[in-house]
């Protein structure tokens, strides 16, 4: 086995609290040893230990890659027109996602798979090596298998959100919907996924609809994940701490009943600041989130309509100027608070043990991420030891 000395980093961030230097785990002219696929060593660059080859950071500083537990890649088609209508003063309703699904049902298989393809490049070029992306606009047996087959191939984080929306077809019988979501599609779907999830807002389905789909889950071996509160105020966040979902996603319209929940539970407050961007709606209260206790996540909700960014130093940026995270705490969220969302302890942190997974930053450190927006300062990429 080769190992692999990276050394000349000027800022470390390991989120390896044994470090004491806060939850970061910075460390300072620091180095670290890649024995195949993983982390051998952390520390000061004068203690490294001898390996077979180096790789020189020159001074830059480097991060765990970015860990996106939220995303919507499966889809074909755009939806530039509602973006443009929204921008001049149209609401977003969530109702253009019959767009994206039927495009969706008529594009090729090799389509969609090049789709995933391309916007998971694009992810990793800005640093994210880990992605969790979901079906939800097939809505039909056959769409939703598809969706989460061709998701499989290139992600291990995969998740059944067959439901989205009600399918148009069962537009008269959502309660047939609801029944075919927890029966035949689920049947046909879970082999493919990790997680089942559901758009629990009035539009979408309510507590007792996701409720029903989150337990049928279950009951398959899925884990829950759930579309909360984005819209308003509803029962998905207390849902989701009821069943023990691994993260609540959105929770832009909390009450401090949620908050509380939330606090006191290991369900994470998954934040997606791309949406509340691209849909101009109020940003999700982090500051209300953390000092209350709750664990929170970053991600992108990279999809077609409510949040087309595949890109963590954005949603990082957003999350320090409009939602009142420090740098620290947004780039914790948008690594270790990912990982925490995906129930991971292999990823989003750099110590011995770990996947090796790594963000060049062409920055002395990972505040610039903030600091210097819009800017692609992620200039190399290593996942599961290797440079992509
Ligand atoms: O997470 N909230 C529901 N689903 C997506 C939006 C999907 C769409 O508009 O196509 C979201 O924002
Ligand atoms: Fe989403």
């Amino acid at each position: 086995m080769t190992s692999t000395l990276v050394h000349n980093i000027t800022t470390l961030v390991t989120n390896d609290p044994t470090w004491e230097t806060g939850p970061l785990g910075l460390i300072q002219n620091a180095a670290l040893v890649i024995e195949d696929q993983t982390i051998a060593w952390v520390g000061r660059s004068q203690d490294a230990p001898p390996t077979d080859t180096a790789h020189d950071a020159h001074g830059r500083a480097v991060i765990p890659g970015f860990v996106d537990s939220h995303s919507h890649l499966v889809f074909a088609g755009d939806r530039t027109q509602e973006f443009n209508a929204r921008m001049s003063g149209q609401a977003y309703a969530a109702g253009g996602i019959r767009t994206t699904v039927a495009a969706t049902r008529a594009a090729s298989d090799e389509e969609l798979g090049d789709n995933v393809a391309r916007y998971l490049a694009e992810a990793l070029r800005q640093g994210t090596t880990t992605l969790e992306t979901k079906s939800g606009y097939g809505l039909t047996v056959h769409d939703e298998a598809r969706a989460l087959r061709i998701a499989a191939e290139h992600t291990d984080e995969v998740t059944y959100l067959g439901a989205h929306i009600v399918a148009p077809e069962y537009a008269d019988d959502p309660a047939g919907y609801v029944d075919l979501v927890t029966g035949e599609m689920l049947d046909a779907c879970a082999p493919y996924a990790r997680w089942v999830d559901v758009f629990c807002e009035k539009g979408a389905f309510d507590g007792d609809q996701a409720r029903a789909v989150l337990t049928a889950g279950k009951a398959k071996g899925l884990m829950p994940r759930v579309h909360a509160n984005q819209l308003t105020y509803g029962p998905g966040v207390q849902l989701a701490v009821e069943l023990e979902a691994a993260s609540a996603d959105h929770c832009t319209h909390l009450t401090d009943a949620d908050v509380d929940a939330l606090a006191n539970s290991r369900t994470v407050a998954t934040l997606l600041p791309g949406a509340e961007f691209s849909t101009r709606a109020q940003w999700p209260d982090a500051r209300r989130l953390l000092d209350a206790g709750a664990t929170v996540a970053l991600s992108t909700d990279c999809n077609p309509g409510s949040s087309f960014t595949s890109s963590m130093p954005f949603c990082v940026a957003l999350a320090v100027r409009d939602m009142k995270m420090t740098p620290d705490e947004a780039i914790w969220s948008a690594t270790a608070g990912g990982a925490a969302a995906l129930r991971r302890t292999d990823i989003g942190r750099l110590a011995p043990g770990a996947r090796a997974d790594l963000a060049f930053l062409d920055a002395p450190s990972h505040v610039h991420l903030a600091y210097r927006p819009g800017v692609p300062l992620v200039s190399e990429v290593w996942r599961a030891g290797r440079r992509a």
